[in-house]
């Protein structure tokens, strides 16, 4: 039996996108990689990803902050909700668009900023930007990304840019200026990082930011073969020493004993650089990693065009939130503001649940990394194509036929 819902042929699946296992599909995919046959779900890229990638990178991508509540607090808080379905409803076409900010997406859901993306894989910010593309879906390039946005720009349709960005008119002016002129149309300003998490994940595994050159990241490398030769030495040889191409001002590299990132001035960014970025950017502004009604308020006070309601996937405040538990009250905070969210969506039932509370839109990080880090660009198609299975059955499973239908009405708190 195909694992695909016969119903996905029926449905608004992106006639652009590479070709999937749909029965009777007039084109033929290129044989996956075998051990896609096992990716049933998102969650089962992590493991896999766990024996391929070196600790440090591993640790980096998977972990949070210190105890890390808030990690798992995200993935508790979709447990809160209980579908009540609707039943003998006619569910035969159904569809998942999405339109956010003009633009009419395949999925409601695109790829969160993460910036390990090319640490993971080989080319990974590249990889995601074409999956993206082909898939019609948004993906957020992150400003710790280690590819130059131009170069991601130049892949795809992508056009959304995240920016740490530090108090500092000079830097705003610089960053905002480069990213226009890469032809980006989105800016994400990142607002939960006035300064570095306590990640004591990274200090126990050996990660920093740069890495430092010791015996014990050597024996991770050895020890990962299939890493160093596929991403480590292939990116060293593709495109030589990577760096943080889109922080500050300075380039710093990957790898480095002496190199310092650029974190400055963070902790002095304030609402009114916010409003300097707003008279600078034509695009459109959308603020990532608040938690609170109240700042939801101010920032449609400051013309954002939307906000993506985020603790950063459990790796900032440990402690912080669940987005799914504030979704509500800034919904009906943002008045004309686009609503999105992130952090510890894995599953369409997560989806439809973060939609029927009142986000627009969801995005959806470290499962692609894993994806590509286990199967490169056919992991990655293969991890939207599962998420997006699920949100096509889901649907039918609840009684709609369109995300448009998701309302809280459908959803049911567990009782405390
Ligand atoms: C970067 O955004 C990180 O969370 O490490």
């Amino acid at each position: 039996m195909s694992s695909v819902p016969e119903a996905v042929s029926r449905t608004d699946s992106n006639p652009r996108a590479a070709p999937s296992s749909v029965p009777g599909a007039a084109v033929a995919s290129p044989p996956a990689p075998r051990i896609l046959q096992r990716m049933l779900a998102l969650d089962d890229f992590e493991p896999q990803a766990a024996r391929i990638l070196p600790r440090p990178i591993f640790g980096y991508a998977s972990g949070g902050s210190e105890t890390n509540a808030s990690l798992r607090a995200n993935r508790e808080a979709f447990g809160d909700w209980s579908f009540v379905p609707r039943v003998m409803v006619d569910v035969s076409v159904r569809s998942q668009r999405r339109t956010l900010f003009g633009q009419t997406y395949d999925a409601p859901f695109g790829f969160a900023p993460m910036g390990g993306t090319s640490l993971g894989g080989f080319d990974g910010d590249r990889v995601l930007a074409r999956v993206a593309a082909a898939s019609n879906i948004p993906m957020i390039l992150s400003g710790a990304s280690f590819t130059r946005l131009e170069d991601v720009k130049a892949v795809g349709r992508t056009a959304w840019f995240q920016g740490y960005i530090p108090g500092e008119e000079g830097a705003i002016r610089k960053l905002v200026e480069r990213v226009a002129a890469a032809g980006y149309d989105t800016l994400v300003v990142t607002a939960d990082v006035p300064v570095a998490a306590n990640r004591e994940n990274n200090v126990r595994n050996g990660y920093s930011a740069p890495l430092r050159p010791t015996l014990r990241l050597a024996w991770q490398g050895i020890t990962h073969p299939r890493w160093l030769f596929g991403t480590a030495l292939r990116t060293l040889y593709v495109h030589g020493m990577p760096h943080a191409e889109n922080m500050g001002s300075t380039r710093v590299p990957l790898v480095s004993r002496v190199a310092v990132r650029e974190r400055a001035q963070r902790d002095r960014f304030s609402w009114q650089h916010l409003a300097l970025i707003r008279s600078l950017w034509s695009g459109k502004l959308v603020v990532k990693g608040l938690l609170s009604a109240e700042d939801a308020r101010i920032a449609a006070g400051h013309g954002v065009d939307g906000v993506i309601v985020s603790n950063h996937g459990g790796r900032q405040l440990d402690g912080a939130v669940a987005p799914l538990r504030v979704l509500p009250e800034i919904a009906a905070a943002a008045g004309s503001m686009t609503v999105m969210m992130d952090s510890g969506v894995r599953r369409g039932t997560d989806v439809l649940k973060a939609l029927a509370l009142g986000a627009q839109f969801v995005f959806v990080g470290r499962p692609f990394l894993f994806a590509n880090a286990v199967a490169g660009e056919a992991g990655v198609r293969h991890a939207v194509k599962l998420l997006r299975e699920e949100i096509d059955r889901d649907l039918a499973l609840v009684g709609l036929s369109s995300v448009d239908g998701l309302t809280p009405e459908l959803l049911r708190a567990r009782p405390r």
